[in-house]
């Protein structure tokens, strides 16, 4: 057995452990409001460190685990090698100003005590909400001051992920849920990242645990407390239960028994064989258990094709997790460990806050700003009962910013943001739409477009026309109107 976790150079130049040490658990044992003990929980990481996994995720939200990591990282002062720290910065939705982003990151770089952030990840809840391209451009200009090394994002699906690249932002990592129960990461995604050399963090490779020896044809939980493993039975009900869950355990334990290894290795050895994937982030509880010696013989063994072939028969009897990667967090079946955010979403301020105007009784509409909206006399969108108008919509960004320039798929993606948003500003669902129109300015570049739009409006199925435009205004490679009736 290797002594230590293999090594890989993230996309940046970062050499990380391909098993990275989660501390969002540091939160969970911290939620009574009591701070682990800086001192032994630093202790505990050093242990870690100094046994090769010397590689720690966390984030703004992650209780003192940004500070542990501080202190842990205090005490290699003047070695010429330090353990890698990840951290994310999370903030609510609203405008991504220079001094707000910044504000961000200086305090992560306090936290830590460092003045460069090995890997910066973002987290963003609603696409709905453009300021995101805001905040990663901000960071970019944070990286080339030297504050950030590397730009990651976490819970990006594939053409939000492909759209930040699309606009200029070096990403290098996105940070995803990937287990043998949820698979969603496998699909675009990962082919994104082989395309365009961006990296995945897998999380939730464990299922808090689940995938374990430990709930080997156990019975069903009733009550769990922390707050790992109930994200994740919220990820193994949609999946298709327990029974289908004990389905997918019984074969990683066939294949584990054959390489005398156990049920956690073979699910994270699954992970790993992933082309996308850096590393797994394994969560530690500090101080309260610890498998390392365990999760190290992950490099002691391969799966064959006779391995892979039955995990794969086991996945028969499972359902494809809803969605696309991160999309728990912004839409149902919310698979958090706090369940339901709606509440949380629906506090999110819109980007039309302050519109709808009402205009006569029965009328309202909404302006995105534009200086030419006054000047030529038009709406972003307009309702009329129950109907919804929305404009031609093109991917400008705040003022004048052409979004992704020469990227039709990715400027697709944006604009049906766009859309989104507006129409919830007048009471409205994408679901409500019952017509689109595509005015595309070279007819060849239709396909991003039509799977863009699919992506969307696949359960909808609105009316739709496609049309070659030839000659949009400005730099834009498509524009697109929509109509929707609400009921
Ligand atoms: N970006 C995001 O939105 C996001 C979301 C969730 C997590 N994360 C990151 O991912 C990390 C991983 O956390 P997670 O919640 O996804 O949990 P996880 O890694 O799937 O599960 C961690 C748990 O698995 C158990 N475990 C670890 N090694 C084991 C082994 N060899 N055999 C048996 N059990 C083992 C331990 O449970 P016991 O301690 O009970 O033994 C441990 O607490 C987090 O700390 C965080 O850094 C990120």
């Amino acid at each position: 057995m290797p002594a230590n976790p293999e090594r890989t150079l993230l996309c940046g130049g970062l050499e990380i452990s391909r098993l990275v040490c989660g501390l969002w658990q540091v939160a969970d044992m911290e939620k009574n409001g009591q701070p682990l003990d800086p001192v032994r929980a630093a202790d505990a990481l050093e242990d870690y460190a100094k046994a090769g996994f010397d590689t720690f995720d966390m984030a703004d939200h992650y209780g003192s685990a940004e500070l542990i990591t501080g202190r842990l990282l205090q005490r290699y002062a003047g070695a010429n090698k330090r353990p890698v720290a990840f951290t994310k910065w999370c903030p609510e939705p609203d405008s991504m100003t220079a001094e707000v982003v910044r504000k961000g990151i200086t305090e992560r770089l306090e936290r830590l005590g460092v003045s460069k952030v090995d890997l910066l990840q973002f987290h963003w809840w609603t696409f709905e909400h453009p300021a995101w391209l805001d905040a990663l451009h901000e960071m970019a200009a944070l990286r080339k001051e030297g504050l950030i090394a590397s730009i990651g994002v976490t819970n990006f699906d594939a053409a939000h992920l492909a759209l930040a690249l699309a606009d200029g932002i070096p990403i290098v990592s996105n940070q995803v849920s990937f287990s043998l129960i949820d698979r969603r990461a496998a699909g675009a995604l990962s082919e994104l990242c082989r395309l365009k050399n961006v990296t995945l963090l897998a999380y939730g490779t464990l299922c808090g645990g689940f995938l374990s020896e430990k709930w080997l044809g156990k019975p069903e939980p009733t009550e769990i407390r922390d707050w790992s493993r109930s994200k994740y039975k919220r990820f193994i009900d949609a999946a298709g239960g327990w029974q289908a869950f004990q389905c997918v355990l019984a074969a990683a334990d066939r294949v584990a028994r054959k390489h005398k290894v156990s049920i956690a290795n073979v699910a994270t050895r699954w992970v790993l064989d992933h082309e996308a994937v850096a590393a797994c982030i394994i969560g530690a509880r500090l101080g309260e258990s610890e498998h390392r010696v365990d999760n190290l013989k992950v490099f002691s063994f391969a799966l064959d094709a006779e391995d892979r072939a039955l995990l794969a028969d086991s996945f028969a009897g499972t359902k494809p997790v809803p969605g696309d990667c991160g999309d728990e967090y912004r839409k149902p079946p919310y698979l958090t460990a706090s369940g339901d955010l709606s509440h949380h979403l629906s506090a999110i301020p819109s980007i039309f806050a302050g519109t709808p105007v009402p205009q006569r009784p029965g009328r309202q509409r909404v302006s995105s700003g534009s200086v030419w909206e006054p000047i030529a006399g038009y709406s972003r969108a307009v309702r009329v009962k129950n109907v919804i108008h929305v404009s031609g919509t093109t991917a400008t960004h705040g003022a004048n910013h052409c979004v992704a320039p020469g990227d039709a798929g990715a400027q697709t993606t944006y604009i049906l943001d766009k859309i989104a948003a507006a129409i919830a500003a007048l009471g409205g669902t994408m679901n409500d739409v019952v017509r689109t129109r595509i005015y595309l300015r070279d007819g060849a570049k239709w396909e991003p477009v039509s799977r863009a739009h699919g992506r969307v409006f696949g359960q909808v199925m609105p009316a739709n026309t496609l049309i070659e435009a030839g000659n949009l205004i400005g730099d834009y490679e498509v524009e697109i109107e929509a109509e929707a009736i609400v009921d």
